[in-house]
C-alpha cells in the first residue's frame, strides 16, 4: 500500500504512547531506561513520518494527571525532555517541521518553557506540524475553550473548537494507543468525537515506522460516516 488516494488519507493522527514502563520492567530495566527508549522511538518516528502524508502528528508526552508519579520519575521524564529539546531541535528545523505545544505548558519548570518558547520560534516557518502534549488534559482544555466562549457570549460548539489548543490543527483523523490499554486517558476528547481508533498491542519503545504506515493502511481501509450513510 503506502500511497494512499485523497479521500482515505490521514492527515492529522495522534499517539498515546504508552507502555515504556511495562517495556522496562519486562527486561527487568529500571523505568527511566523505558523513558529513555522511549524518546528513541519519538526521534526515529519523527525522522521517517515525512513521507506518510501527513500534516499533523500529534503525540501524547504528559498527562496533567502524570504528576502523581513519584517525583524522581517525574523528574527523569523532565530532564528527557530538556535532553530531547536540546539535541533534536536543530533537526526539527533542517526537516521542515513546525513544533507546536498543546496542554498547560507554561505550568512547567521555567527553563522548560524559555527552551519551547525559543523552539516554537525556530520552527515556527516549518510546514509539518509536530504536535506535543505537555501537561496536557483533555477537560482542562475544553473547560479554559468554554470560559473564552463564554466571556465572547457565544458558547457554540464553533466557538468553544476556535478556542481550543488544537485550533489550529487539521481534523482528527485516526487515534492511535500503544500498550494494550483501551482508554483515552484525558486525551483530545473533544477532537476524537469521529476519529478513527486504534489500539495496538505494541509497547511504545518498540513502536516503529512501520507501525505507523500499517495503521495507515488500516485507516484508508475503514469507511467513515460522521452520522450519515
Ligand atoms: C508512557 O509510558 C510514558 C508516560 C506516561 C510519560 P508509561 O510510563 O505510562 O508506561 P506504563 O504504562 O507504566 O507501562
Ligand atoms: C497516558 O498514559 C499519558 C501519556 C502517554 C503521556 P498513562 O500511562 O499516564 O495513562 P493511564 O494512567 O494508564 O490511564
Ligand atoms: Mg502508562
Amino acid at each position: 500500500m503506502g500511497k494512499q488516494s485523497e479521500a482515505s488519507r490521514a492527515r492529522h493522527v495522534a499517539i498515546i504512547m504508552d507502555g515504556n514502563g511495562r517495556w522496562a520492567k519486562k527486561r527487568a530495566l529500571p523505568r527511566a531506561i523505558g523513558h529513555q527508549r522511549g524518546v528513541e522511538a519519538v526521534r526515529e518516528l519523527v525522522r521517517n513520518v515525512g513521507g506518510m502524508g501527513l500534516d499533523c502528528l500529534t503525540l501524547y508526552a504528559f498527562s496533567s494527571e502524570n504528576w502523581k508519579r513519584p517525583d524522581e520519575e517525574v523528574d527523569d521524564l523532565m530532564n528527557l525532555m530538556r535532553k530531547f529539546i536540546k539535541s533534536d531541535l536543530p533537526e526539527f528545523v533542517a526537516n521542515d517541521v513546525r513544533l507546536k505545544i498543546i496542554g498547560d505548558w507554561q505550568g512547567l519548570a521555567p527553563d522548560i518553557v524559555a527552551m519551547l518558547e525559543d523552539a516554537l520560534e525556530q520552527t515556527s516557518g516549518g510546514s509539518n506540524t509536530l504536535a506535543v502534549a505537555l501537561n496536557y488534559g483533555s477537560q482542562n482544555e475544553i473547560a479554559r475553550a468554554a470560559a473564552k466562549a463564554a466571556a465572547i457570549g457565544d458558547v457554540t460548539p464553533e466557538a468553544i473548537a476556535a478556542h481550543l489548543d488544537t485550533a489550529d490543527l487539521p481534523p482528527l483523523d485516526l487515534l492511535i494507543r500503544t500498550s494494550g490499554e483501551v482508554r483515552l486517558s484525558n486525551f483530545l476528547l473533544w477532537q476524537s468525537a469521529y476519529a478513527e481508533m486504534l489500539f495496538v498491542d505494541t509497547l511504545w519503545p518498540d513502536f516503529k515506522p512501520a507501525h505507523l504506515q500499517e495503521a495507515l493502511d488500516n485507516f484508508a481501509q475503514r469507511e467513515r460516516r460522521f452520522g450519515g450513510r
